[in-house]
Formats: C-alpha cells, sequence, structure tokens
C-alpha cells in the first residue's frame, strides 16, 4: 500500500497521519512525540482542536526536523471573511511553532460572522472570497497546499466553478465502515481531489461497534493483523489519506502498520460497509442552529 500520495503541487504526503481531534490538554503532547518515535510524519490538527500550542511544544521537543513532518491545520468558521484568514494562520503557525504548514484546509463550508456562531449567509453561500486568501497564503510561502474539509459534491462543484489559480489538494471528510461515501470517492477520484479520512475507525462512538464487526474481524483473524489495522488498510487501498486519532502508545504504533488485505477480502469489507444506509457520526448543523444541513445537496 502506498505510505505516501503526490498532490497536484508534486509534495509527497504520507497515507497515515495522527489525528489529534479529542486528544485533550495533558496528552496530545506526548502522543505527537509517540507518534514520532513510531515513525508517524503527519499530524492532523485544526485551530478549533484548541492543543496547538502543545502540539507545537511537542514538534519542538521532538528529534526530528520540521521539513520531515507533514503538518495540517484548518481555518475556523469565525475566520471566513478575508481580511481575517491570514491572522487566523499567523495564530496557528504561532501555537505551532513554525513559519509554514504543509496543508491549509476550510474546516467546514460555513462561515460564522466574526466572533459568532451566527450564519455568514454570503460567505457560506460563495466561498471564493475565502479561497482566494488561501492562495494568496500560498503564493506568500505560508502555506504549502491547501484544501477543504466537509465539502460534499455540490459544495465542491459550487467552489471549483470559480477561476481557482490552485484546485483544492484535498477534501477531509467522515470516512469510516458505517459512513464510506462511495459516490464522494468516486467523484473525488474522477476530479484530481484526494479524500482525507477523519473518524476513520468510527470515532468513539462506533470504534466498538466497528471493531467488532464480523467482517472485520474474520479479515483480522486470517491475515494476523489487528482489527483496526484491517479498517485503517481498508482506507489506504481505497485511496484515501487515513488520520486515526489516538492518544494510547499501543494503539498509535499499532495504527501506522498498514497492510494490503487481499482482493476478495478488500471486496467483502466495502460490500459490507456500503450495504446499510450511511450512519454519519459528525453533524453540528443542529447545533449551530443551521436552517438546512451542511450535508445536504447544495445549492
Ligand atoms: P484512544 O485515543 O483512547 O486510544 P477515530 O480515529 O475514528 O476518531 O477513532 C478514535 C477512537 O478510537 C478513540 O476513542 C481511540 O481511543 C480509539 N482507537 C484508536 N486506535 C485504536 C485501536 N488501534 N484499537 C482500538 N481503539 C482505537
Amino acid at each position: 500500500l502506498p505510505s505516501h500520495y503526490t498532490l497536484p503541487s508534486g509534495d509527497k504526503i504520507p497515507s497515515v497521519a495522527l489525528g489529534v481531534w479529542q486528544a485533550g490538554s495533558g496528552e496530545v503532547g506526548t502522543a505527537v512525540k509517540t507518534a514520532l518515535d513510531a515513525g508517524y510524519r503527519h499530524i492532523d490538527g485544526a485551530w478549533i482542536y484548541r492543543n496547538e500550542e502543545e502540539v507545537g511544544q511537542a514538534l519542538k521537543e521532538a528529534s526530528v526536523p520540521r521539513s520531515d513532518i507533514w503538518l495540517t491545520s484548518k481555518l475556523w468558521n469565525t475566520f471566513h471573511a478575508p481580511e481575517d484568514v491570514e491572522p487566523a494562520l499567523d495564530e496557528s503557525l504561532t501555537k505551532l511553532g513554525t513559519d509554514y504548514l504543509d496543508l491549509y484546509i476550510i474546516h467546514w463550508p460555513v462561515a460564522f460572522k466574526k466572533a459568532t456562531t451566527n450564519i455568514d449567509e454570503q460567505l457560506t453561500a460563495d466561498p471564493y472570497p475565502t479561497w482566494q486568501k488561501l492562495e494568496e497564503m500560498v503564493a506568500k510561502g505560508k502555506v504549502k497546499n491547501i484544501g477543504v474539509s466537509n465539502f460534499n459534491i455540490p459544495r465542491l462543484k459550487n467552489l471549483t466553478a470559480n477561476p481557482l489559480k490552485i484546485q483544492p489538494a484535498v477534501n477531509q471528510v467522515e470516512l469510516n465502515f458505517f459512513n464510506p461515501q462511495p459516490e464522494l470517492l468516486k467523484y473525488c477520484k474522477e476530479n484530481n481531489l484526494l479524500l482525507e479520512a477523519y473518524s476513520p475507525l468510527g470515532s468513539t462512538q462506533q470504534v466498538g461497534a466497528t471493531l467488532k464487526r464480523p467482517e472485520v474481524v474474520e479479515i483480522a483473524k486470517d491475515l494476523g493483523i489487528t482489527p483496526a489495522q484491517v479498517i485503517i488498510s481498508w482506507h489506504v487501498q481505497r485511496g484515501t489519506i487515513v488520520l486515526p486519532k489516538s492518544v494510547t502508545p499501543s494503539r498509535i504504533e499499532e495504527n501506522l502498520q498498514i497492510f494490503e488485505l487481499p482482493k476478495a477480502s478488500f471486496d467483502k469489507l466495502e460490500e459490507a460497509a456500503t450495504s446499510h444506509p450511511p450512519q454519519r457520526v459528525i453533524n453540528p448543523s443542529k447545533a449551530w442552529g443551521l436552517k438546512f444541513d451542511v450535508f445536504d445537496d447544495y445549492p
């Protein structure tokens, strides 16, 4: 299985990252150090995870050079106004203790008005002004690659219908056994857009059920690997980047070891994952009081 994918910029992004969403203070730094020691070279974070300072401190204390590490952060919803993008990015850079990001992503296709959780309808309907600012950040050398997150196909089409200087390199979305999104995967492959799988094990809510699925357990037994390794390998074999989160040293180590599944096993897992109605774990539409579901068809 590929250890890296090549982005349109020519940069090589490691296929497995440590995800640090929900990695709490006092544990995330150790997780990052454990991951780097285990051989991870890709850390997926975000401003809103509120742990960038501790991640930065761990990166500083680790003996791996910055240039060997792929670092991703994400622009939060309150900073979509073009004049707010660079200060938000600068804050993440400062906290992380670096002068560039390998990848900067629009976290949600939802813009909030400054310092509120009230939706900015214009910038939500049209993310192009925000995107142009991200393009400027690439020109300035503050970020190497730019992408989006939580965009469905209509929202991707809405953004890419503009005369972009730089196409989104990735779309980071929820992908797991219970929400495998085959149509989005197909669309992104056809459009040279790499998907990144967040909550790849089903997040805290579904990881137990996922790793106990009979198909997963059977394949794990056949290959002599763990159920988590089966799922993480399946993601990479589907052609996506995978961002498992763990703060447990043995799991962090386990999750980096991926194995090519025999075709029959891969097909069986794909069939099992796609033959039931999808169940999404993450959907903040209600919590944010949106009048629409962020994953519904749009516009
Ligand atoms: P923990 O961080 O306590 O080790 P996801 O990556 O889909 O968001 O899932 C994260 C959840 O899965 C966390 O609860 C994490 O627990 C757990 N987890 C991560 N890796 C493994 C593993 N190899 N085996 C079992 N559970 C895991």
